[in-house]
């Protein structure tokens, strides 16, 4: 009895499995000739998930495949074929075509799916060419000021550390960008990095983060039914929750229910004309109050979005950066020389002009940027075949991934030194002998990073408040550095670094 039905079972889901390729024929088909490591049955590619004993051991293996194969490589999860890209004229393409603007699964299980970070794209479109206009150059110019009051903060907070052993400056740093992402995409000033509610959002974006990082490297919890039964899953709701009250906070410190019942008051259609430019919820109130592309409900998810995205992106690279230079002390030597050529006195204010003559500044931020991208990786889905190059046509409904931390150290863009640090890499001569996609730390194409302008501003007036007042030292090498390989990649065990006061003139503007 329990033979037949057993045999009964094993005659279905063979039949099934066999129907299942069958009407994925024609998708099998375009993958079967794209690069791949062997594959087993029924399991694919899943076995090299055994192989991921920690997420270094993702990296490594990841390098290894990438020196292994050509871009594309076709890796099948279970029966699902992910597309790996990373070779620049691949990221090129994928990244450019209309037929890739929506973010794979994964990014579903943030749970925040209105705002623009994982937004469907139908949605995601007419936000996001509005929402454009407050990251515009006139909106940052009226933001420096901010950025410049926040930094200076931050430098004189850090006073307490100099002499002290070895530290990691993380939490002081993302404490900054927290406080300045609320004063400027919102307009709201909390003083967040002397009140204890800013150590309390960072406490919980970190624990959200981390419970998003163990699902997107756990195949196991995908269907949300499993997903549901878990102690994750709680956790999350709960973290919700309590993040409500700070998005509660910033509503009703800006009148958002008022404004919202009132009438609507000057249109403003472009950046160009002579008003006050509009931050971020300015900008979402408007588009609200029309009421054609925003629903007031969605306006929570836009702030949780921004916040994530604009301040542990910006914390985690300036903290490298910071490592980077204690590392390397004759680099940190030539950039404190830039910036006191520049804007000498350390309570001078960092102008939009002095950030542009930051040359060199910016190539050291460039070169972290390159080793340690923060988003190791974009993943989208495809809504159509995309035609990749002249013998790959990616199916539709397939999932792709950019995988730009391989594309980073490829010896094959970077030289037999790709995995020195060397901020020479971005000298103008070399940068124009490469293709501009091979370093893409803000992704590329119409849905690449929002903040790249703000980012660019609030880092380099962060370093140059820094680096006015300290010298930067550590015990770290280059190669005692590791890394985690998650939703945003950081170095294990935080940049450890520590400060010496540096003496120099305090003439003001
Ligand atoms: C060093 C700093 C930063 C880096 C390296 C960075 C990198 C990125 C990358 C790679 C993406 C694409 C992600 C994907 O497709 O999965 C992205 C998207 C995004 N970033 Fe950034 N980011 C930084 C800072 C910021 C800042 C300061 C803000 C806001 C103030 C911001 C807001 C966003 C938003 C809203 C998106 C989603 C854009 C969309 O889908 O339209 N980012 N960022």
């Amino acid at each position: 009895m329990w033979n037949t039905t057993l045999w009964y079972l094993s005659a279905m889901v063979i039949v099934l499995a066999i129907y299942y390729n069958w009407s994925r024929r024609r998708m099998l088909a375009l993958v079967a000739n794209m690069n791949a490591p062997p594959a087993l049955p029924l399991i694919g590619h899943s076995y090299l998930l055994l192989k991921f004993t920690s997420t270094e051991a993702i990296a490594r293996e990841m390098r290894n495949l990438v020196q292994k194969y050509p871009s594309p490589l076709c890796i099948h999860l279970g029966p699902l074929p992910h597309i790996v890209l990373y070779e620049p004229e691949h990221m090129q393409v994928f990244l450019n075509s209309p037929h890739c603007l929506n973010k794979s699964l994964q990014y579903k299980f943030f749970l925040v799916d209105r705002g623009l970070f994982s937004a469907p794209a139908s949605l995601w479109k007419g936000q996001r060419k509005i929402l454009n206009f407050s990251f515009g150059p006139a909106i940052m110019n009226s933001h420096v000021s901010t950025l410049n009051q926040k930094s200076a903060m931050l430098a004189e907070l850090m006073e307490k550390y100099v002499g002290q052993k070895e530290r990691d400056f993380f939490h002081s740093i993302a404490l900054c960008t927290l406080d300045t992402i609320y004063c400027t995409a919102f307009g709201c000033d909390f003083d967040l990095q002397r009140q204890p509610v800013g150590d309390l959002y960072l406490k919980l974006q970190a624990e959200y983060i981390d419970i998003v990082t163990r699902r997107v490297f756990n195949a196991l919890f995908y269907p949300d039914f499993i997903y549901r039964l878990t102690n994750a899953y709680k956790k999350q709701l709960e973290i919700m929750d309590e993040g409500r009250l700070f998005i509660s906070n910033i509503m009703s410190a800006r009148n958002v229910d008022k404004v919202l019942s009132s009438p609507k008051t000057q249109p403003s259609k472009t950046e160009n004309d002579d008003r006050k430019p509009q931050n971020f919820l300015d900008k979402l109130l408007e588009l609200a109050q029309e009421n054609t592309q925003l629903a007031k409900e969605d306006i929570p998810d836009h702030l949780y979005t921004m916040i994530f995205a604009g301040t542990d992106t910006t914390a985690t690279t300036v903290s490298n950066v910071l490592l980077m230079l204690a590392v390397h002390q004759e680099i940190q030597e030539r950039v404190y020389q830039e910036i006191m050529a520049v804007c000498p006195a350390k309570d001078q204010q960092v102008s939009v002009e002095d950030v542009a003559k930051l040359l060199y500044t910016e190539m050291v931020c460039k070169e972290t940027l390159r080793l340690f991208p923060v988003a190791p990786v974009v993943a989208r889905i495809t809504t159509s075949d995309i035609q990749l190059d002249a013998k790959t046509t990616i199916p539709n409904n397939t999932t792709v991934v950019g995988a730009i931390y391989p594309m980073h150290r490829d010896p094959r863009h970077w030289g037999p030194d790709a995995e020195i640090f060397n901020p020479d890499n971005f000298l103008p001569e070399l940068v124009a002998q490469r293709h501009p996609y091979a370093f893409i730390p803000f992704s590329g194409g119409p849905r690449n990073c929002i903040g790249v302008r703000y980012a660019w501003l609030s880092m380099k007036v962060m370093i140059a408040h820094i680096l006015r007042k300290y010298r930067l030292k550590t015990s770290h090498t280059m190669d005692t550095i590791g890394i985690e390989y998650s939703i945003i990649l950081k170095i294990t065990g935080g940049c450890r670094i520590s400060l010496e006061k540096r003496d120099h003139p305090t003439a003001t503007q």
